[in-house]
């Protein structure tokens, strides 16, 4: 017989296991780079724009698509995706979508993770590399990043004590392993943050008169409506679906844990402000003032390199920085793991209800897959497939995802009966005038974010890492011969990932939905309902 479908036992496990879901590198390593690259309080006003018309009604879309699929029993989105849109389209139509979010998702979750799970583990060796002072008397702190990337096999051990965790993790299942765990990190990490903040709020101008982490703040606080560009509202927009792990398919798969009674309206909403509470006022607390204070304005522009490579700098000259070092790299090794959890377990969920396959062994599994996407990442010491990827996944795949959500979830499940999946068992009663938001401004939102996108990727090209981190690899040693053959063969690698793995994607959303709906798809006729 069936197991009965795992649920999150307590709400306050819930709560904190979709922060942490949606709380990761994205808001303390990802934010305040992209907020110092776009002109601090130039890329604030899209950000809270985007925010509002966008993020706010994609998170409901997703809690409601993954209540949904999983009073059904599906925690993935291809299965989720074809019920829904045979609400409106007969079967053999609805399975197009299916495959369309499951190939997506799943594309996501492995390949988005699979850069990802570097970034934790560097996370992880930088703790202890604080703790035990290891860079604070190194000569620059690229020398030290560069020589930490390329000794592959302590790159890998880092990695493989944080991966292995999670596989632990997933492997004991989402009430009694994922909410377990998550209610010890999540605390620890609010706890960090804020001490981080107040250190940071009392650090003064320990460098020159003129630079202070209160001119950190200023930078990225102050409105400036005049520097706002197209660029920046691309960007925060792309920041915001980053930041609240929309368009992964992982918002679906946590709230398919849920109750079909159980609250999403009022519980999406809180999954929004605790991350922004975390994105704005912590993360936006703590990178840019410390590095401000001792960087300058200069400094806080490091990029990509902003929470590895500048802020060392800054640990190495400040008092006590071995203690406050520690508690940033295992700030963000948090932040960075309660995320990865969420795709490591909808790759679980997958091949435990799509194929069958026993939770502790696909948990076993996931840790080899991503070990193998993982590997060509580790070996790039140039660090371009993981620039690349997370251009194309971490910020393409997820918007054309989102606009998906909006196509199947709203349109196609009808906005009556969305409307209808919102108000079941919510706490709160919506007012009227979001629809309006939800079905047509979020999608041209959405459209126009995608075409302004595409235009640029066919006029600036591709490759968009640091140029600073590019230019030292290449001064520093022979590394590259010709940096431009060089990342044209990188990127032809990323790009034949991505499809492979687009592919498999959409193969496994069909096969899922075949198994279980295999004589409606035959009779084109809907016959299973719940
Ligand atoms: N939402 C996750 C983050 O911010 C993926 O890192």
């Amino acid at each position: 017989m069936e197991q009965p479908r795992d649920q999150w036992a307590t709400k306050l496990g819930l709560i904190l296991a979709m922060a942490g879901n949606a709380i990761g590198l994205g808001n303390f390593w990802r934010f305040p780079y992209q907020a110092a690259k776009f002109g601090g309080g130039a890329f604030m006003i899209p950000y809270f724009a985007a925010l509002f018309l966008l993020g706010i009604p994609v998170m409901w879309i997703e809690w409601v698509e993954g209540r949904y699929g999983g009073k059904y029993g599906h925690g993935t989105l291809g299965p989720t995706f074809y019920l829904m849109a045979r609400e409106s389209v007969k079967p053999k139509t609805a399975v197009i979508f299916g495959m369309i979010g499951g190939m997506l998702a799943f594309s996501v979750t492995s390949l988005l993770n699979g850069y990802y799970l570097h970034i934790v583990g560097w996370s992880a060796a930088y703790t202890y590399f604080s703790a035990t002072g290891a860079y604070m008397n190194a000569t620059s702190t690229y020398d030290f990043f560069v020589s930490y990337i390329k000794n592959t096999p302590q790159v890998l051990v880092f990695w493989a004590i944080s991966v292995g965790l999670l596989g632990i993790a997933v492997a004991q299942g989402v009430s009694k392993g994922i909410e377990r765990w998550v209610k010890v990190m999540m605390p620890l990490l609010y706890v960090a943050a804020i001490l981080l903040v107040i250190r940071s709020l009392t650090l003064g101008s320990p460098v020159k008169p003129e630079w202070s982490s209160i001119k950190g703040f200023e930078y990225l606080w102050e409105p400036r409506f005049s520097d706002v560009t197209w660029e920046s509202a691309l960007a925060a927009a792309g920041q915001i679906f980053f930041t609240l792990s929309l368009g992964m398919g992982i918002i679906q798969n946590y709230a398919s844990y849920l109750g079909p009674e159980d609250d999403v309206a009022l519980s999406g909403l809180a999954t929004v402000s605790l991350n922004e509470f975390a994105e704005v006022i912590l993360g936006g607390s703590i990178a840019i003032p410390i590095a401000f204070a001792y960087l300058g304005e200069e400094g806080i522009k490091a990029g990509v390199g902003l929470a590895y490579l500048a802020l060392p700098n800054v640990f190495m000259n400040m008092v006590g920085g071995r203690f406050f070092g520690a508690v940033w790299f295992l700030l963000l090794w948090f932040a960075g793991f309660t995320s990865a959890i969420a795709m490591y377990n909808y790759l679980t969920a997958l091949l435990e209800e799509d194929l069958k396959i026993n939770r502790r062994v696909g948990s076993a599994i996931i840790f080899v897959l991503y070990f193998i996407i993982g590997l060509p990442i580790a070996l790039d010491k140039t660090l371009l497939l993981l620039t690349d990827l997370d251009m194309w996944v971490g910020s393409y795949l997820l918007v054309v995802l989102g606009l998906f959500d909006i196509i199947v979830g709203v349109w196609l499940f009808k906005p009556e009966n969305f409307w209808e999946e919102l108000h079941k068992g919510a706490y709160i009663k919506l007012p009227k005038w979001i629809m309006p938001i939800i079905k047509y401004i979020a999608p041209a939102y959405v459209l126009v974010l995608l075409g302004k996108n595409t235009a640029d990727y066919l006029t600036n090209g591709t490759i968009t890492m640091s140029q600073k981190y590019l230019e030292y690899l290449v001064n520093e040693e022979a590394l590259i011969s010709t940096t431009v053959e060089y990342a044209r063969k990188i990127v032809m690698e990323s790009r034949a990932i991505i499809i492979f793995v687009l592919i498999i994607g959409a193969l496994e959303a069909y096969m899922a939905i075949k198994k279980k709906y295999g004589e409606e798809l035959e009779k084109n006729e809907v016959i299973i309902r719940v």
